[in-house]
């Protein structure tokens, strides 16, 4: 995703911004720009690929004393990742950098189009440039016809402009996508999209609400929340890397555990437009001649494959088959050129998973991926890759990166409904508002993550735990136990709620810990029948619901909702939050478990 940093202020500012860039080139990113601004002389350079082309092009550009610096790495949404397209984006006298989507950018595009603009780019970013300017031409103080210009957008954004008719100031609004403030006592500012540019450089930051946008010089920072002006909220930043990059959380995990919210947003952005599912990356596909779908994976990415075999069968009414890939590997399997070859991995380089993609192509078969690593092996051998967009994920016991799997797949599932249409219109509605309504559901309450640090004591022993879930919910319950026994190193399984009578049940005593996911929107009286079955052996029961449920020995009382994935995405952050505070407690390396990987490029 696109990252930004800025500066005001007397030092060399091409060293800071390309080194910012570099701290948000985890990010991922595809072209880059940079653009001073210095006794009124405006110098920029844009470059496609990597930052080492930026800073080729700017080895001979230097820049002391009083001055703005902004800088971006383009993610690209809007037209090709070409040096045309990277940002910045100019006007007359003027520069932006923005990242997220502008909704409604073809209508402005247009007006301003008709009064004469000429487009270079195929950004939407550019008719911000111009917007702006438009607003000067109009004789707008430059305050007025920023803010005229902010109020004239629709989406999500980070944006820096500079320009000459204001030559000690940087313009800033923020919607739904981050932008954090910083300054020292130095008078000097910056911007960024997260703390990482600017450890070491600001003494104190302030991350920016969503619907906030205003000025800074180094004479006074103006801020505003819609119309109305507020006053920063700066906060220490701790010069410490690694405490900054944890931005005050104790361990990464429960960074990305709280991150999942903002994270999933970027999964989304300008994936559904119109109210519909829009996946650029698949219009090569034509899903009316595939009969299958069979999802290949390892690990966590297994369940979110799961997750998605019963999305896929309900929503776009095509079989899917999921199998674990070291095992699809040398089972000879039966491959058939009919059959859309999906891998799922966060690293993207996971030897059997890579195997496993390679053999699909061999046999002839089209082959997808959904990764979080841009330009992985993985990515490289597909034939077409949706980016999951989780950023980097530091905790070995993957969270967000399953989170925006679940997410990605989901969305795969409603694009294919749309185009073989197999969706009435209101159930494909009722789909799309459950999906926009996800950040808000994956917002952590803090009131739970108490509760359970507070139950967490309860659970540190016994002989087993078993997580049990029907339908999606069964995944859900392996993802459950897999996280706890990573963690952990207690033992845990993830079990379909109905099959616990076959065999497992005979563990059951006080001693045998169940966390019973019971959604209420599926198949609840059938799993609250397994979970009585349990009780009445005498486990210690969790139950997970919305529901109260007498016979639980503790209870999380999750919120009520009308759709089974809001239900699915609030659980799998409550079964983190115990996975994270059992391990907490038993004094365990959260972010690095003994004997395991991030990356596993063995077999
Ligand atoms: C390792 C990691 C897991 C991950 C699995 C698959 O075991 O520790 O968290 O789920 O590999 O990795 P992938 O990168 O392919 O999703």
């Amino acid at each position: 995703m696109c990252g930004i940093v800025g500066y005001i202020g007397k030092k060399e500012k091409k060293t800071f911004l390309l080194n910012g860039l570099k701290e948000l080139e985890y990010r991922g990113y595809d072209s880059a720009g940079i653009a001073v601004l210095h006794q009124n002389e405006i110098n920029y350079f844009k470059a496609a690929g990597k930052l080492e082309n930026l800073v080729n092009k700017t080895k001979d550009f230097s820049s002391n004393g009083f001055g703005l610096g902004i800088a971006h790495t383009r993610w690209a949404t809007h037209g090709k990742p070409t040096e045309i397209n990277a940002h910045p984006h100019w006007g007359a006298f003027s520069l932006v950098i923005h990242n997220g989507i502008i909704e409604n950018y073809m209508e402005i595009k247009k007006e301003l189009q008709e009064d004469g603009v000429e487009f270079v780019s195929q950004t939407d970013t550019e008719i911000i440039v111009h917007l702006f300017e438009k607003f000067i031409a109009l004789d707008f103080e430059p305050h007025v016809a920023f803010e005229k210009t902010i109020q004239s957008l629709h989406g999500a954004y980070a944006i820096l402009l500079i320009s000459k008719v204001a030559p000690d100031t940087i313009f800033f609004a923020k919607n739904a996508v981050p932008l954090i403030l910083g300054r020292n006592s130095e008078s000097e500012l910056f911007f960024g999209s997260s703390d990482a540019p600017l450890i070491g450089f600001a003494q104190e930051v302030s991350y920016l609400e969503d619907g906030t946008y205003g000025w800074a010089s180094e004479k006074e920072i103006a801020l505003f929340h819609h119309d109305e002006k507020i006053k920063p909220n700066f906060k220490p930043l701790n010069s410490s890397k690694i405490y900054a990059q944890k931005d005050g959380y104790r361990f990464f995990m429960e960074k990305e555990i709280y991150e999942q919210s903002s994270v999933v947003s970027e999964t989304l952005m300008g994936r559904i437009k119109d109210d519909v599912v829009f996946l650029e990356e698949l219009k090569d596909y034509d899903f009316n001649t595939i009969d299958e779908i069979k999802i290949c994976a390892c690990g966590t990415s297994y369940h979110a494959a799961l997750t998605a075999s019963y999305l896929i069968e309900r929503l776009a009414k095509i079989r899917c088959s999921v199998e674990i890939a070291s095992e699809f590997r040398y089972k000879e399997p039966l491959l058939d050129t009919k059959t859309l070859f999906l891998v799922i991995s966060q690293s993207g380089e996971t030897a059997d998973t890579l195997e496993a993609l390679k053999m699909a192509k061999k046999a002839g078969l089209k082959t997808l991926s959904v990764c979080n690593v841009d330009n992985s092996s993985i990515v490289r051998v597909s034939d077409a890759t949706i980016l999951t967009r989780a950023g980097i994920e530091k905790g070995v016991a993957s969270t967000k990166a399953f989170a925006t799997q679940v997410l990605t797949l989901w969305l795969l599932a409603l694009y294919v409904a749309k185009a073989k249409n197999t969706l009435e219109e209101a159930h494909y509605e009722a789909e799309i508002k459950a999906l926009r309504a996800i950040p808000t559901v994956l917002k952590v309450d803090e009131r739970v993550h108490e509760k359970l640090h507070r139950l967490s004591k309860r659970y540190l022993h016994g002989h087993g735990f078993f997580f049990i879930g029907r339908d999606i919910f069964f995944p859900l319950a392996l993802e459950g136990a897999l996280k706890l026994k990573e963690i952990s190193y207690l033992h845990a399984e993830g079990y379909p709620s109905g099959e616990m009578k076959h065999g497992p049940i005979a563990l059951a005593d006080s001693n045998l810990f169940t966390i019973a996911l019971m959604p209420r929107t599926l198949l609840y009286e059938k799993t609250k029948s397994n979970v009585e079955e349990l009780s009445a052996r005498d486990a210690t029961i969790l139950a997970i619901s919305p529901q109260e449920f007498e016979l639980a020995d503790d209870f999380i009382k999750t919120k009520v909702y009308t759709h089974p994935m809001c239900e699915f995405f609030e659980m799998m952050v409550i079964t983190q939050l115990l996975a994270l505070e059992v391990s907490i407690r038993l004094g365990n390396d959260v972010d690095m478990p003994r004997n395991l990987a991030k990356s596993v490029t063995v077999e």
